[in-house]
């Protein structure tokens, strides 16, 4: 048997102006994980060994061959990522065997949990077959999933979820990560609508054709509160922080892809006493942050959840 988990993730700042080369911040949320488990289920199978591999998927009430969910018109996304893993891996023939995936990370609501599923598949899956990856395989691996689901993802999720650490990402640069002086706590509210990021960075994308001068500028703007908010983070002025959120949130407004419900709960959260709030991830829907101070950290979540969230975590990074 071999297993494996990944975290979620929030981005701190610097969403969409990411995917045209700006910086952005993300962090790990380790209170959520997706975890794989590969089980072998007996001897080495017949022709289609894809019939003799079984998913199973308790959350969302999965449990069928392999084959069965290539074959489907569309195929599913965890079939997909098997095929993929074991492609990668060079594996053409096994053991029977079973892959179970659970999650405790919300689904399209920006916390990655797409690439979490996939991290943990791969490294559940090079453990069964004793494949060792370096984290730069699976990071690489997972990339070409998210691409598969997003078009034109800029690989901050799966980077940040493969390494498991807090990343200043530049898409197409080795990764860096950063260190954070000083502990900053956070609430993350999610409306509870699906996040259709690959539609709102379809739509970003038709914005920046039609105007590039006008998008690339909003894109320097958010690069540059990006360098900010790393600076404050690591030399440890976190009350800067909520300024700069602020100002990121506004950016993510012009760009179109906030929506009445994140708006409405990145205003309840400051009329609650947060110190900055922003929308995280492809907006739309999904998740918003609020910077807190630890002592606040309860009644932000009321107030976030009497303004219509439907689920709030408190996390300090
Ligand atoms: O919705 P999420 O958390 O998967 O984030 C999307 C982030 C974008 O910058 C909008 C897109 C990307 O690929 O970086």
């Amino acid at each position: 048997m071999s297993a494996a988990s990944a975290p979620g993730k929030i981005i701190l700042f610097g969403e969409h102006a990411v995917v045209y080369g700006r910086p952005a911040l993300a962090v790990p949320v380790m209170q959520v994980q997706a975890n794989a488990t590969v089980q072998k289920t007996g001897e080495f199978s017949a022709e289609n060994w894809a019939d003799s591999v079984l998913v199973v998927a308790p959350d969302i009430g999965l449990s069928s061959p392999l084959s069965r969910l290539q074959s489907e018109h569309t195929p599913h996304p965890l079939a997909a990522v098997i095929q993929i893993v074991l492609q990668r891996l060079g594996i053409d023939r096994a053991p029977a065997f079973s892959v179970t995936i659970r999650s405790t990370i919300p689904v399209a609501s920006g916390m990655g949990s797409g690439a979490a599923v996939s991290v943990a598949v791969i490294r559940a899956l090079a453990g069964f077959f004793e494949h060792p990856l370096s984290d730069e395989q699976v990071n690489q691996i997972a990339y070409e999933i998210e691409k598969l689901h997003h078009g034109t993802p800029s690989g901050i999720d799966n980077t940040v979820i493969t390494y498991a650490r807090p990343v200043y990402f530049v898409h197409g640069e080795p990764i860096q990560t950063f260190s954070v002086a000083r502990p900053f706590t956070l609430v993350i509210a999610n409306t509870g609508q699906a996040a259709p990021t690959k539609e709102s960075v379809g739509d970003v994308r038709k914005l920046w054709q039609a105007d590039k001068g006008r998008w690339e500028a909003v894109f320097d703007k958010v690069g540059k509160i990006v360098e900010e908010a790393k600076n404050a983070i690591e030399s440890g002025q976190t009350c800067g922080l909520g300024p700069l959120m602020d100002a990121n949130h506004a950016l993510l407004q012009e760009l179109t892809v906030s929506s009445p419900e994140l708006d409405r709960l990145v205003l309840a959260a400051k009329a609650a006493g947060a110190d900055g709030a922003k929308l995280s991830g492809g907006g739309r829907g999904g998740n918003m942050i609020a910077l807190v101070n630890p002592k606040r950290a309860e009644s932000v979540a009321s107030a976030l959840k009497a303004a219509g969230a439907k689920n709030t975590i408190v996390t300090t990074i």
